[in-house]
């Protein structure tokens, strides 16, 4: 239990969108004033629903923000959203290309290596990852959908002797530990949480093995308002590629690579194919509310990627297992 938890708490029973508090009175609610390991410990708020917003040491404050809607794509119908990915190629921002590039980081893949493709959606990447090494491929995710789909596609590709789908979840990993040489995983990490995924993930390496994750990040120190809220509502710990790679580092991989994926990675290959999945969802799915909800959120995101675009983005972190 953190130092910081009666204020976290009394956040979480004020409940206000936005709390605005002086030095005095979080000296009040803590019984000591905050210092320097206030910064560090400020993440902690949003396991409470809260956020840090902004901490003016010239007037003496802190603001929090709310966390509206964590993970809100979460909350919307689990079947919803597995029927409407499952029909497109990728179900996050990627490309062959981005696939390649990270694979040229990772040394020593032979026939004999164990490869393991987490929260592998229909398997866009998991093909690629086949194409391009000699190893075996257990790819998993929650969603039965996706499983059946990249099963059947890696068979029509004849790569069902090196590829098999495999229903479950990245944080109850079915596997032995120390059994992998590399673990891939394209715009998943984030529902376990970075760090969370990075640490656990550990163990199923072997001693010199790979990681390769994408992940949403910033690219800048400041955002504007809008798009700070949306991501920290979305992956409360989001956070710059310098901290990342920190993180990755703490954790115990040596940071071999870190490169930020292409615009197209977002645009031609994750929005521009929703187009048409998204009129033929509202025409199946008339006056329903939840489905048009969805829909909306699908749209926001990728008005505000185009708005916000240099703000943020997918980056590749690859690390190599001490
Ligand atoms: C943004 S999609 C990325 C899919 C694919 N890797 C791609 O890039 O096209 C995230 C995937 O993570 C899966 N997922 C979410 N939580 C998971 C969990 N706890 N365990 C396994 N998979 C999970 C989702 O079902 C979804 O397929």
């Amino acid at each position: 239990m953190s130092k910081y938890n009666p204020l976290w708490e009394y956040l979480q029973a004020n409940g206000s969108s936005t709390l605005k508090l002086t030095f005095d009175e979080i000296k009040g609610v803590l019984g000591f004033g905050i210092d320097h390991s206030f910064l560090n410990a400020k993440k902690e708020a949003a396991q409470f629903g809260y956020q840090v917003w902004k901490i003016s040491m010239k007037e003496k404050h802190v603001t929090f923000h709310r966390i509206e809607n964590t993970s809100i794509i979460h909350e919307f119908d689990f079947g919803l959203i597995s029927e409407y990915f499952v029909e497109l190629e990728r179900q996050g921002p990627g490309s062959p290309e981005a696939t390649i590039k990270a694979l040229s980081f990772i040394d020593n893949i032979s026939h004999e290596s164990k490869i393991a493709d987490l929260g592998c959606g229909t398997g866009g990447q998991t093909m690629v990852l086949a194409q391009n090494t000699k190893g075996s491929i257990t790819a998993l995710d929650l969603f039965p959908g996706s499983i059946e789909k990249l099963n059947a596609h890696a068979e029509k590709l004849g790569l069902q002797d090196r590829v098999k789908g495999i229903v479950g979840s990245m944080d109850n990993l079915p596997f032995r530990n120390g059994g992998f040489d590399l673990i891939w995983s394209e715009g998943a990490i984030a529902n376990i949480g970075f760090e969370k995924g990075l640490n656990y993930w550990k163990d199923f390496l072997k001693k010199d093995g790979y990681v390769a994750v994408t992940y949403e990040s910033w690219f800048t120190d400041e955002r504007p308002f809008e798009i700070e809220k949306w991501w920290v509502d979305a992956v409360p710990e989001i956070g710059t590629i310098g901290h990342n790679i920190s993180i990755m580092q703490k954790i115990g991989y040596v940071p071999v690579a870190a490169f930020t994926l292409p615009e197209n990675c977002w645009i031609e290959n994750y929005f521009s194919p929703q187009k048409a999945r998204q009129e033929e969802f509202l025409k199946k799915y008339p006056g329903n509310k939840n489905v048009e909800a969805f829909i909306a959120f699908l749209k926001q995101e990728a008005e505000l990627y185009t708005k916000y675009k240099r703000y943020y983005g997918y980056v590749f972190y690859i690390g190599k297992k001490v």
